[in-house]
């Protein structure tokens, strides 16, 4: 595996090496035992949008790797004030060992990957969000013990997240269901790649309906960053796209509850269901470190 741009680009069996190693990585860290597999490596962090959980999972990450992680905010770069990301790409291919990027257009990412020669991993951007979902599976197969033949079910707007779970969800062998309202579904390549997938792939418009025996729920914000003067629009747009306990019921009993977080209450989530499911969703945002370690090491270790 050269890069993380985007799970289009992983087989199944790269998923599982990098959840496997992200077990392995857990435990090491839970058990006090070194991993400094990345000593002396330093990755540049590029956010042009905010960010908690990934910023301080990739910079903690790669301290306890031994590898050393630099913030660099859009505002600061020349990237910010128009240099080309082809130049960008080359000249931090000559510093850095490995970036990580959060941008807005996914051609970004992939120009980076192709203009430098460094490994380059996407910390979202408006049609993918593939770390994420590499800590989302590692969370539903700690706690479900498996991931093939599971329901998954996403509710809410079919966004960067939607996209990204789609297919990584498919790769695994789950069953996915999208309640999604019309106007709203995820990107055309990824309506074009679910064909593949036939018996194991649903859109419907009703939430109560594509909850229908799920074993994992999962939501997200109702406006993403960058559609943040779309907000008020989307309140209506999505209103009644809500995990709520009406969901619940239709979910099977154990279900799980997933947020990639933030969560905004009481609008794609309602409080009671995210407090039931709290520990679920803190699992899921501690991952983001052990998979994104999983990755660092992957894309950067030997190379
Ligand atoms: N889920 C997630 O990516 O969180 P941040 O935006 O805080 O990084
Ligand atoms: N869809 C959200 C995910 C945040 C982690 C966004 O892009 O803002």
């Amino acid at each position: 595996m050269k890069h993380l741009l985007k799970m289009l680009d992983l087989s199944t069996e790269e998923i599982i090496e990098i959840l496997n190693l992200a077990d392995q990585l857990k435990y090491e860290q839970k058990n006090g035992i070194p991993h400094r597999r990345l000593e002396g490596k330093t990755l540049g962090m590029i956010f042009q949008k905010a960010s908690t959980r990934t910023r301080v999972s990739f910079e903690t990450g790669m301290y306890q790797l031994g590898g050393y992680a630099l913030f660099l905010s859009s505002n600061d770069l020349q990237i910010g004030r128009g240099e080309p990301v082809q130049d960008t790409a080359r000249v931090l291919s000559r510093y850095l060992d490995g970036i990580m990027i959060r941008t807005f257009a996914q051609k970004e990412v992939e120009d980076l990957a192709e203009y430098g020669n460094i490994p380059i991993i996407n910390g979202l951007t408006d049609f993918a969000h593939p770390c994420q979902v590499l800590a989302d599976l590692m969370t539903i197969r700690e706690h479900k013990n498996k991931l093939e033949d599971l329901n998954f079910c996403y509710i809410g707007d079919g966004n960067n997240m939607a996209n990204s779970l789609t297919v990584g969800c498919l790769k695994v062998g789950m069953n996915v269901t999208l309640g999604c309202p019309e106007g709203y579904y995820p990107d055309p390549e990824i309506l074009e790649f679910v064909k593949q997938y036939p018996d194991n792939f649903k859109i419907v418009n009703d939430p109560v309906e594509a909850a229908k025996n799920a074993d994992v729920l999962y939501t997200d914000v109702w406006a993403s960053m960058g559609q943040e003067s779309e907000a008020e629009m989307r309140k209506i747009a999505f209103k009644g796209y809500q995990i709520n306990d009406a969901v619940m019921a239709s979910a099977n009993p154990e279900c799980m509850v997933l947020h990639c977080l933030p969560a905004h209450r009481e609008e794609e989530i309602t409080a009671k269901v995210f407090e039931e499911h709290a520990n679920e969703i803190f699992d899921e945002a501690e991952n983001r470190l052990h998979a994104q370690k999983a990755v660092m090491v992957m894309v950067m270790e030997n190379k």
